[in-house]
C-alpha cells in the first residue's frame, strides 16, 4: 500500500495512507491543504488518540459524542472499543470528511455521523430523545473559534454529562486552559510529544 510519509524535525514519521486519500477523491496536496484548513497539518497520531481515550470506562459507558471527527482517526477508535450498543454521535462540518466516515463506518449500526456543526448537537441530542452524555470528545480547534461561543459550547456540554462523565479536549498550545478551566470544576492534563503538533490533553469534569 502506498503511503505519504511526513518527517517532522523530532524524528517522528506521520504516515497517511495514500488510500485513504484516493477514497476521498483528493490528491495529496488537497489532502494537506483540507487538513491545515481544519486546525492541524495531519491527523491525530496513536499516541495522543490512546492518552485522549485513556479515562474512558467504555464498558458503562451508553453515550458518547465526538466534535470534530476529521478522516476518522478517534472515531475508529472509539467504535473498535466501545460496546455494540453504546451511541456514538459525531459531528463534523467538513463534507469530505463526514462522506468519507459515512463510509468507512457504514457497518456500525451503533453509529450516527452529523454533517453539521458541534454547536448543533444539543438540538440532535433533543431529537433523539437523549438527556446524558457520558463523554464528549473534542477535537474542535477552539483556538479558531469565537471564544464566547466555545464557551457556551462547553457549557452545554457540562449540563449535559452524566456523574461520572467527561469531557476530553485537546489542543496543541495552552491558550483556552483559562477558558476549560473557567467552565469545568475538575481538570487534569496530559501532554504528548508524539502528535504533529504536539498536544496537550484537557480531561474535564
Ligand atoms: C484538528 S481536526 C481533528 C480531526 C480528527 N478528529 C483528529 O483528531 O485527527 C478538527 C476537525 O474539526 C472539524 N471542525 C471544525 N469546526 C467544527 C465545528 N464547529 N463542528 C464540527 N466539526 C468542526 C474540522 O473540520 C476538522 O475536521
Amino acid at each position: 500500500m502506498d503511503k505519504l510519509h511526513i518527517l517532522c524535525n523530532n524524528n517522528l514519521i506521520i504516515t497517511i495512507t495514500i488510500n485513504t486519500i484516493n477514497i476521498m477523491n483528493l490528491t495529496p496536496l488537497e489532502y494537506i491543504n483540507t487538513l491545515s484548513k481544519s486546525g492541524t497539518v495531519a491527523p491525530s497520531s496513536k499516541f495522543l488518540i490512546k492518552k485522549c481515550l485513556k479515562n474512558i470506562d467504555f464498558k458503562e459507558a451508553k453515550v458518547i459524542v465526538e466534535f470534530g471527527m476529521g478522516e476518522g482517526c478517534i472515531t475508529g477508535e472509539i467504535l473498535k472499543k466501545c460496546a455494540k450498543d453504546t451511541l456514538l454521535l459525531s459531528f463534523e462540518i467538513n463534507p469530505k470528511f463526514y462522506d468519507y466516515c459515512q463510509g468507512k463506518f457504514k457497518d456500525y449500526s451503533n453509529f450516527k455521523p452529523y454533517n453539521e456543526s458541534a454547536f448543533e448537537f444539543k438540538k440532535c441530542l433533543n431529537e433523539l430523545g437523549i438527556e446524558k452524555v457520558d463523554y464528549f470528545i473534542s477535537s474542535l480547534p477552539i483556538a479558531l473559534l469565537d471564544k464566547q461561543k466555545a464557551e457556551a459550547l462547553f457549557q452545554e456540554a457540562k449540563t449535559i454529562l452524566s456523574t461520572n462523565g467527561q469531557l476530553i479536549q485537546y489542543q496543541y498550545s495552552l491558550n483556552n486552559r483559562r477558558l476549560i478551566n473557567s467552565v469545568f470544576p475538575k481538570v487534569t492534563m496530559d501532554f504528548t510529544f508524539l502528535n504533529l503538533p504536539p498536544a496537550f490533553i484537557y480531561h474535564c469534569s
